[in-house]
Parts: C-alpha cells; structure tokens; sequence
C-alpha cells in the first residue's frame, strides 16, 4: 500500500510530479495556448466581473491560498484576500453577490471552511470549490468547482494536496488573466510551457533527498527554526515551518524575511537554524542581505536556491538546490525540499510521521 516507502508521507512527496500532471492533464493544452476549465468556463461572467476573489481555508490550504493571491493579482490583475475560515465565519464579514469566493480544502469536510462557504452562500457570493476527495462535502455545497485529482492522500501531513492546489489555482489565474486580455498571449503561452515542465523539474528537486537527509541530520536536535521567504515564497516559507512543527515537533516559525527587523532577528544566534528561500527571481538581491544580516548574528543558514546559484552559496552554510522556472511558479520547487527535510528529521527523531499526535486528518469539528 505505501508502495515500497516506509511512510505514506514520503510516498506521498514522490507521487507529486505525477499528481501535478494528473492536476493539469486535459487542462492544460499548452501547444494550442488553450486551459480548459469546465468550472471556470460555465461562470465566466462572474469571475470577470468579480469585485474581488475571497479566499477560504485552513492550515496548509491556506498557505496555498497566500500563493494563490499572488498570481492572482499579480498575473490577472484581480483583488484577492485570503482568510482563515475560521476568522472569517465569525467577523461578520462584508460579502456581497459581486464577491467570487474560493475554497481550498484537501478533505472538503472542514467545518470552518465549509461554514465559511455556507455564509458566502447566504450573502449571495459565488462559490468556488478546489476539493481533492471527489464528492466530500464542500465539493457537494460549492457552485461549482475544480478538483486537484492528487488522488488519496493519506499521510496527515500535506504535500502533494498543497503543490496540486497551487497548480489548480496557477492554471485558473493564467485562464482568467487570458480571457481578461491582463496578459499577452506570448507570455500566456509562456507561462503555459513553463507549467507543463514544472513534473520533470519536481523530480529532479527530489533528486536532492540525500543531501537534504545529510542537512536533517545536522539540525535534527534543534529546538527552534526559522523559515523565510518573499513574495511568492513567503507562503512557502509558512509551510515550511508548518511541517517541521507538526511531524517532528520542533517548533518553526515562518516569516516574509523583511519581517526579520521588526522582531524575530532577536532570536537569531549560533543556534538558530534559519531556513531561507533564496531563488533567482523576484527579491533575490533582498534577501541576499536579509541572508547577510542573519550571518553577521552567527545564525545557521539553510538556503534553497536555483541551480548554479554562487552568491548564495558563498554565504550560507548549506544550500539546496531546485531547477530553475519561472517566479510564480518557485512554490512548486521550493516546497520540495522542505517537505523532505521535515520528513527525515521526523524519521530520525523516531517520530509517528503519517500520524503526528493530536492531529487529524480531518477536521469536521470546529
Ligand atoms: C497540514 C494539514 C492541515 C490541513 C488543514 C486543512 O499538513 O494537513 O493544516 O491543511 O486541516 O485541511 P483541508 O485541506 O482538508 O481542508
């Protein structure tokens, strides 16, 4: 059943270059510039004449969510916000019929979520579901939807729900921004190449599972991480640290690396493992000097980096590589590596990786 791993979790993280194709497959037709989305199709009014997207979610869903809004805006050009299902069902929230709301859930049977999307519903929003178990609840109550087809993810910690979703949520922004003329087609066509390369490049991240077991041993005894990142990998730095904390029970903070001055730089010392996405794109000169401000405390850098990279290398203590794509679509590669690490240092600290103490798989209760 865990097809020769020793955990579903870990069986789980290699499925995904597969689990991503199978997300984009009969979707994604990149030789005829074409993403064909039922869901998207039948409602294409009310996504382009939204006010705004409102997303819903909890846990590693929503850090999929944070990645969503960044493409969203960034590429389509559409107001985002991103809530916790649970603060959003209790603020007594501003929805209005001219509100697109989107749900994120793996399970589709949390109850915040599912709440939350009963109250969009009641206030006339359109309700969007992204939904990996076919049928589950929140499928059922969405106005329509679009599935992740990872198939069934049995470990409790996320991995390839939340890099499925990303690519669910990549293709509706790139689908919406084309119809919204947001973008030209050549980088459209662009951007629908680089996506149909994203499982091979998957795969060669994986390839990096010796090494990373190499950096989970140094830092296995750890009682505190941080985790940084910006822009699109703020998000995935939040993941990062959500995985460490809930199978290996080291506790792991994720920030946007800018943040660093503004508090958390107090807790960097020679014993602090800091954990930095640092891909050439985007914010690459600013984090580099975050990276250098951390060193100059003598904290204990951990970079991912695209392939090749040198100056990163020159500072940190360890760099992990990921292949090279296009920036909004980082996530995909950089949570690879922080899937592994937190995995090996689960397994080396003997821990019960598939199901971490006081954890569900899923949370119908609020
Ligand atoms: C983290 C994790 C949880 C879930 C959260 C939402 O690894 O598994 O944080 O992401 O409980 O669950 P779904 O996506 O089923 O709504």
């Amino acid at each position: 059943e865990k097809g020769g791993y020793d955990h579903f979790m870990l069986k789980e993280i290699h499925e995904q270059p597969n689990a991503i194709k199978d997300t984009y497959r009969g979707r994604l037709l990149a030789n005829e510039g074409i993403i064909r989305m039922a869901g998207i199709d039948d409602n294409i009014e009310k996504f382009l004449n939204a006010n705004r997207i409102i997303i819903v979610a909890c846990g590693t869903s929503w850090h999929a969510g944070l990645v969503a809004e960044y493409i969203f805006e960034d590429i389509a050009r559409i107001p985002v916000e991103v809530e916790y299902a649970s603060e959003f069902r209790y603020r007594n929230p501003i929805i209005t019929d001219n509100d697109v709301v989107i749900a994120i859930s793996q399970s589709g049977e949390t109850a915040d979520t599912l709440a939350a999307i009963k109250l969009a519903k009641a206030n006339g929003a359109f309700v969007f579901g992204v939904c990996n178990v076919v049928g589950s609840t929140i499928a059922r109550e969405t106005d329509a939807g679009a599935y992740t087809h990872a198939g069934p993810e049995i470990g409790v910690a996320s991995t390839k729900a939340f890099t499925t979703q990303i690519t669910v949520l990549s293709l509706m922004a790139l689908k919406l921004a084309k119809q919204k003329g947001a973008i030209s087609n050549s980088i459209f066509h662009y951007h629908l190449q680089e996506l149909e390369l994203i499982p091979e490049k998957v795969k060669k991240a994986l390839q990096s599972d010796a090494h990373i077991k190499i950096v989970a041993d140094i830092y296995k005894d750890a009682t505190n991480c941080l985790y940084l990142g910006r822009g699109y990998n703020f998000p995935v730095a939040l993941e990062g640290a959500l995985k460490l904390k809930e199978i290996s029970y080291i506790h792991a903070e994720g920030y946007p690396a800018a943040e660093m001055k503004h508090g958390p730089i107090a807790l960097i010392d020679e014993q602090m493992p800091v954990f930095v996405i640092a891909t050439k794109k985007g914010h690459y000169e600013k984090v580099v000097s975050n990276i250098q401000e951390i060193k100059s405390r003598k904290g204990k850098i951990i970079a991912i980096v695209t392939e090749g990279d040198i100056d990163v290398r020159n500072l940190a203590d360890h760099v992990i590589e990921v292949p090279d794509t296009i920036e909004s679509l980082t996530p995909l590669l950089t949570t690879i590596p922080l899937q592994l690490l937190s995995y090996h240092i689960a397994v080396m600290l003997n821990k019960n990786v598939d199901q971490p103490r006081n954890l569900a798989k899923s949370v119908t209760v609020e």
